[in-house]
């Protein structure tokens, strides 16, 4: 995935790009590295996160810099970005995945690479075409049209003062400073410094000076860009007295839910209606999605479903095998991030094939974004943890709020106080349940109907966060198979909506085979949750199953906001 930043101008660059990586790390951190144009190039790369490179300070008005998510080559200081050409004239960092480096590799084979990664064939491909006598424009024209595959890049070349970014399939956006200009995986880079920018679009490639910035469409003619005023989160996101974000986070969600229904109700109410208008009209209606987006949009297809609209919902890894779309679908792609590849390849190929698209995305101006109709935003601010919560949990009730304009019965207006009183009257005894199950290797999570994509999305948070074999599954489906595993002390979690729910059934086949039974329920003495709608006590059963993820975490001594191999926005397939 990894985050790329570039800045020219009048400030020293190297704290400047400190800064936006450190925002950017939520989108790999493995290894990072800063180059900066002197009279020289210079670079400095470190294995591990951005905090290890603050004290190797560089000089210069004019650099880039990278955070990894390793994909091609393993995760090592040679591997890490910015990479060179032979000469150490050119350094380029880059965010996607070169698809014929291999091939171009070959084609440089008297120059003398160094990493494993796909990304390196850039920079010696470029110094190939300058030592036959080509300028940097022209150099970079055909890069774009020898490069397959995906690409954010951002690259600078000795004793020029400029910097050269290209985009396709992968995000790229140029700040508008006063100091000067930055390049950058998204607008949370740079949302502290200016609320303008330039969003690339598939093709482009810049050449960005001091005081000057020129954009080349896919063609190589001068493009003439918007500069559109965004509002973001304006600072780094404080972590105050949580010694975690994901623990800050999962406290914001009463907060989230309140920003989110006034503005479903004021602001964003025309483009609810119009959403809403485009179901009633089009044939099918599908949500395309992945991770917990996914099982956000499940609980989308139950909430519809119960008001009598008919819908579903495909993985977007999954979409171009499944996906039946034509002129009369209305494709809602969900994502948090808005940049999910999957979720972008999805859209992309609906679009196509004539499919009308409305996104549910919280970062604004996203690639997903951009490429929809419109967008209904979930408005739970930025998110630092990798995994999923308050974004979750904002995306679940907007699509409940969603389904009660066709008459589903949500009763939102209270659930802001009654999240938050299930965080508080069950975080001890939550602790308590951590410290039991902290070293089992299995815990099973069983739902029926609403609660079995909470019953998923309870089985994620506690594999990527506190990394325990989890499977979150249909009740009805423990006899097929599964119960062939429950045996004396497994952790079987229920969650049952009411007493007489079918999942009582299950409760019974684990408990009488021995299972370390934990009933979520509002019956239950253990932990305390109102008596309400099935479609909230599904909401009170995540937040319980999150914090149980966190506290396990905790005990485990894990790094919780930062999971191993994970990234918070997956921008490769
Ligand atoms: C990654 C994140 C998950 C997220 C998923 C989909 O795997 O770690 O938390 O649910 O991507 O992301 P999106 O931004 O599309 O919601």
């Amino acid at each position: 995935m990894c985050g790329i930043v570039g800045y020219i101008g009048t400030d020293e660059a190297f704290p400047l790009i400190i800064q936006s990586l450190e925002k950017l790390e939520y989108r790999g951190y493995d290894s990072a590295g800063v180059a900066l144009l002197g009279s020289d190039i210079k670079v400095v790369k470190v294995v591990g996160g951005i905090d290890k490179l603050k004290n190797k300070i560089l000089e210069g008005r004019v650099g880039i810099g990278h955070t990894r998510w390793a994909t091609h080559g393993g995760v090592s200081e040679r591997n890490a970005h910015p990479h060179l050409s032979c000469d150490g004239e050119i350094a380029v960092v880059h965010n996607g995945i070169i698809e014929n480096w291999e091939e171009l590799k070959e084609e440089l084979r008297n120059h003398k690479f160094v990493s494993e990664t796909d990304t390196e064939v850039v920079a010696h491909f470029l110094e190939e075409r300058l030592g036959k006598g080509l300028s940097m424009e022209e150099a970079l024209k055909e890069l774009k049209s020898r490069l397959k595959g995906t690409y954010a890049l951002v690259i600078l070349k000795k004793g020029d003062d400029r910097i050269y970014a290209l985009k396709k399939d992968s995000p790229l956006v140029l700040g508008i400073l006063e100091s000067g200009f930055m390049l950058a995986s998204d607008i949370y880079a740079f949302s502290d410094k200016t609320n303008k920018a330039i969003f690339f679009e598939d093709g482009e490639h810049a050449i960005i000076r001091r005081n000057e910035y020129r954009f080349f469409d896919s063609e190589n003619r001068v493009v003439e860009k918007r500069i559109e005023n965004f509002s973001w989160s304006s600072g780094k996101e404080e972590i105050g007295n949580f010694e975690h974000y994901m623990l800050k986070e999962i406290h914001e969600e009463p907060n989230a839910v309140r920003r989110l229904l006034l503005s479903l109700r004021t602001d964003q109410r025309e483009k609810l209606e119009a959403l809403k208008k485009l179901m009633e009209t089009k044939r099918k209606v599908m949500f395309v999605a992945s991770g917990s987006s996914y099982f956000a949009s499940l609980l989308g297809v139950y909430f519809l479903h119960r008001a009598g609209i008919e819908s579903q919902t495909l993985i977007a890894s999954e979409f171009h095998n499944y996906e039946r779309v034509n002129g009369d679908t209305l494709v809602i792609p969900i994502s948090q991030s808005g940049e999910t590849m999957d979720v972008l390849d999805a859209v992309k190929l609906s679009k196509r094939k004539g499919a009308e698209i409305v996104s549910i995305v919280n970062v604004p101006h996203s690639s997903i974004q951009r490429e929809s109709r419109f967008s209904l935003e979930i408005k739970a601010g930025q998110e630092v943890c990798v995994a999923a919560t308050k974004t979750f949990i904002n995306q679940v009730v907007l699509l409940m709020e969603l389904a009660s304009l066709f008459g589903y019965r949500a009763e939102l207006d209270t659930l802001p106080q009654e999240i938050e009183h299930v965080i508080k009257s069950n975080e001890k005894t939550i602790r308590k349940l951590a410290r039991r199950l902290k070293d089992k290797n299995d815990i099973y999570i069983i739902g029926r109907g609403v609660t079995y994509p909470v019953a998923r999305e309870i089985a994620l948070k506690l594999k990527e966060i506190a990394y325990i074999h989890a499977e979150g599954m249909m009740g009805g489906e423990l006899k097929h198979g599964t119960l062939a595993l429950i045996e004396e002390g497994v952790p079987v979690i229920s969650l049952i909506p009411s007493k007489d729910d079918e999942v009582m059934s299950n409760v019974i086949e684990v408990e009488s085979r021995g299972a370390m039974s934990i009933r979520i329920s509002p019956e239950s003495k253990e932990f305390k949750i109102p008596q309400t709608n099935s479609g909230k006590f599904a909401v009170f059963s995540v937040v319980l199953g999150q914090l149980l993820a966190y506290y396990i975490a905790k005990e485990r001594g894990l790094p919780i906001d930062k999971p191993r191999n994970l990234a918070k926005s997956v921008t490769v397939k």
